[in-house]
């Protein structure tokens, strides 16, 4: 288990320098005028972005749409499964073209691939035409790398540095007024066989209570309506500093007056009771919870190092409906690892028709050097795997299709987030639930939490309007 002594906290000195970099980069007539942010992966990697833009901005660049334009294209990298990868890869290698023809062109690679053994080194031999990585731990350093790549230090641009460190008070340019992520914690030491994770991001770290909460009451005295707490297993958090815990959490932030909290990712071993309860009596936490499953077989969940079995996930989610009646449950659900029988594989079907998502991530097994799965005999064979897939898929889009028929007729409340890009007449929001919505309503309520009734549903959709009040 991580200990306090294995986080390094950056100090806030080391902030301040890089804040004076980022001042002098500013200052330089040669600094890229335009930056291109490209994101791949999860949500904390999108945090992590919007707080790589809120620095670039900060150092006087402006965002350009058009990578073939920008003065820096900065790619935030996802490796957790192989195509994500190679996604990232093919428009990496594409930006030497632009380089040829803009040789003043500056290319950085940061996020989770950085982080992995090795990586950093073969991109600065393999492609000169990108100048600078810095790994997922080390985004508060993005103004000296920079700084290192305009002045030609190469071996400094393209270190790999250590994963242990929390930081505060990096700038952050928010995606929407009504709506922000706050991390809560960083890493994972749950070694799930297949997951790449715990390599790229280290061991667990719980950022302090008091920091979170300062700046979700920040938060919400600027407008904010909804908080996303992120963490890999937001459910550990405090485990490693033996603070407060994740429910504790909860209700400190639900003191701050914010409307709406969700948080992600939650580990089905570690869902306390105590959690559970104070999720059924915040009345700003939303009835919604992201639990993923992986699979519905016990040989699989012990291959996979899950550390729970079918009937524990089972039983969670019955303590989950007991408490929350109306909570919707998400997961994400891996087809194809090593060694699953079709058994195996319909006993995952089976458990997604018994627990009724309301959706699902469904991924099919990619191996992923250095873990412990990618050594394990049994690969699945590549038709058989996505067949399973698209089994698995078509019965979860018939199963979402009927919980949101099952919702036609009752009321909701949506966050409107703004207009409709298919029906500029309508407003689109997610419900408590996390369903997105489309309904007819004033355009100055954007915003704001509005109550609705639900008239209709698409494939993944619900159709709505607005009424006065909300039923209990
Ligand atoms: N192959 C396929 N899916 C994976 N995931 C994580 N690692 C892998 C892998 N190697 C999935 C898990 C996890 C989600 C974020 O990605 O389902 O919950
Ligand atoms: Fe990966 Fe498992 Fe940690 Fe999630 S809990 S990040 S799947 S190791």
């Amino acid at each position: 288990m991580a200990t306090r002594d294995a986080v390094r906290p950056i100090a806030r000195e080391e902030i301040l320098r890089q804040q004076a970099i980022a001042r002098e980069i500013r200052e330089r007539p040669d600094r890229p005028l335009t930056y291109h942010l490209v994101t791949y992966g999860c949500q904390m990697n999108a945090h992590d972005s919007q707080t790589l833009a809120g620095m670039l901005e900060e150092m006087g660049m402006a965002p350009e749409a058009d990578r073939e334009k920008a003065g820096l294209i900065l790619f935030n990298t996802c490796c957790i499964r192989d195509n994500a990868e190679r996604r990232a890869m093919g428009n990496i290698v594409f930006t030497r073209k632009i380089k040829r023809v803009r040789p003043e062109l500056l290319v950085g690679v940061c996020g989770c691939m950085a982080q992995q053994e090795g990586f950093q080194e073969r991109l600065s031999r393999r492609y000169p035409h990108v100048d600078f990585s810095f790994g997922p731990g080390e985004i508060y350093q993005l103004p000296q790398r920079l700084l290192d790549a305009m002045e030609g230090r190469r071996e400094q641009a393209f270190r790999r540095g250590e994963d242990s460190t929390l930081y505060e008070g990096l700038p952050i340019l928010r995606s929407s007024p009504f709506f922000a992520y706050q991390t809560v914690m960083y890493g994972c030491d749950n070694f799930c066989s297949y997951c790449v994770v715990p390599l790229v991001r280290g061991r667990e770290r719980s950022r302090e209570l008091k920091q979170i909460v300062s700046e979700a009451q920040r938060l919400v005295d600027e407008g904010v309506q909804e908080i996303m707490l992120l963490g890999q297993n937001v459910n550990s958090y405090g485990r490693d500093t033996g603070g407060p815990r994740f429910e504790d959490l909860l209700r400190a932030l639900g003191q701050t007056g914010i409307r709406r909290l969700r948080f992600m990712t939650s580990h089905p071993k570690d869902l306390s009771d105590e959690l559970i309860a104070e999720m059924a009596r915040n009345p700003a936490v939303c009835p919604h919870l992201h639990l993923p499953a992986q699979s519905g077989s016990d040989r699989m969940l012990a291959a996979m190092n899950r550390r729970y079995t079918r009937d524990w996930y089972l039983e969670r989610v019955r303590a989950l409906r007991q408490a929350i009646p109306h909570i919707g449950l998400t997961s994400d659900l891996i087809v194809a690892f090593p060694g699953e029988t079709e058994e195996d594989f319909e006993q995952t079907l089976s458990l997604a028709r018994q627990v009724r998502f309301d959706s699902a991530f469904t991924f099919i097994y990619s191996p992923r050097s250095g873990t412990a799965a990618a050594r394990l005999p049994g690969r699945i064979d590549p038709e058989v795997a996505r067949e399973r897939i698209l089994r698995l898929i078509a019965l979860q889009e018939d199963i979402t299709r009927e919980v949101l028929r099952g919702l036609v007729g009752q009321t909701a409340s949506v966050l409107a987030e703004g207009l409709s890009k298919r029906d500029p007449g309508q407003l689109t929001g997610k419900t408590g639930r996390g369903i997105a919505c489309n309904f007819s309503a004033d355009p100055d309520r954007i915003g704001q939490i509005v109550p609705v009734l639900i008239t209709g549903q698409g494939s993944k959709t619900l159709k709505a309007r607005q009424i006065e009040k909300e039923n209990p």
